[in-house]
């Protein structure tokens, strides 16, 4: 489960101060696929950002699993972060000199697996993600719906419970925009992960459990079930 708690983030710039967050508070239960949606500057960023770890509220709990992030150091959250989650970006993020399934062992680089074992999880994350044939390929020979799905593979390779994506659909074309979406919905239905994703794209609607919406940094429908056919 995650738990958000009365959670604000105000930026400083000079006498200016961003709300981006106010009082948001919500929950995220275990093996769900969740949307934060709302327009531009809304806050989106942000709350991924603190599930997520890469940044701290000003105010408020952020709680993942048994982990209450609140007042941990940046290294503690660096290791934690290691350990729990898998990150997913819009554009992919992909190191250009590295081939396919290279870019996929780099996060276990960070662990003791000693080299076998890392080839071995890598092709395991790229045979999940449908690219078991590609792995020798690099980034610029691959599509950008092939780019996508090496970046998860590269973030289920440490096997975390949770996968954030900011935007994994947009730079993609529809069909490809579908792909990623049945990935990550598959993520969570056969591997039980808990994936929150940023999106503005109303095709992910279909593949959600639930959506939460932001305007100008506040929560305004709570969550919306989605009722799947
Ligand atoms: N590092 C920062 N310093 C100052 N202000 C920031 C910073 N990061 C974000 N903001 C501000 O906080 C607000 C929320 O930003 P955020 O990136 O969370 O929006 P978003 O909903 O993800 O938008 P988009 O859809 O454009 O990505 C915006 O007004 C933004 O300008
Ligand atoms: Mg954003």
């Amino acid at each position: 489960m995650i738990e958000i708690h009365q959670v604000s983030r105000l930026y400083r710039r000079g006498v200016d101060e961003v709300h981006a967050l106010e009082d948001v508070s919500l929950q995220i239960p275990d093996g769900t696929f969740v949307a934060l949606m709302g327009p531009s500057g809304s806050g989106k960023s942000t709350l991924l950002n603190l599930i997520a770890g890469l940044d701290q509220p000003t105010s408020g709990v952020v709680k993942v699993g048994a982990q209450n992030l609140n007042g941990l150091s940046e290294d503690q959250l660096a290791a934690w972060r290691a350990a729990h989650v898998g990150f997913i970006f819009q554009f992919y993020n992909l190191i250009p000199v590295l081939s396919a399934i290279e870019n996929v062992e780099v996060p276990l680089l960070l662990t003791r697996l000693a080299k076998a074992d890392r080839r071995k999880h890598a092709e395991l994350a790229l045979s999940i993600v449908g690219l078991a044939d590609r792995k020798h390929h690099l980034p610029n020979q691959l599509s950008g719906g092939e780019q996508q799905r090496v970046a998860i593979a590269r973030a289920i390779v440490v096997d975390p419970e949770l996968i954030v994506a900011d935007e994994p659909t947009g730079d993609l074309d529809a069909k490809n925009a579908d792909d990623i979406l049945s990935l990550l919905r598959q993520l969570k239905s056969e591997f039980h992960k808990t994936v929150v994703m940023v999106t503005h794209d109303p095709r992910a609607i279909r593949y959600v459990d639930q959506t939460f919406h932001l305007e100008q940094g506040v929560l305004v429908n709570g969550a919306t079930a989605v009722e799947h056919a």
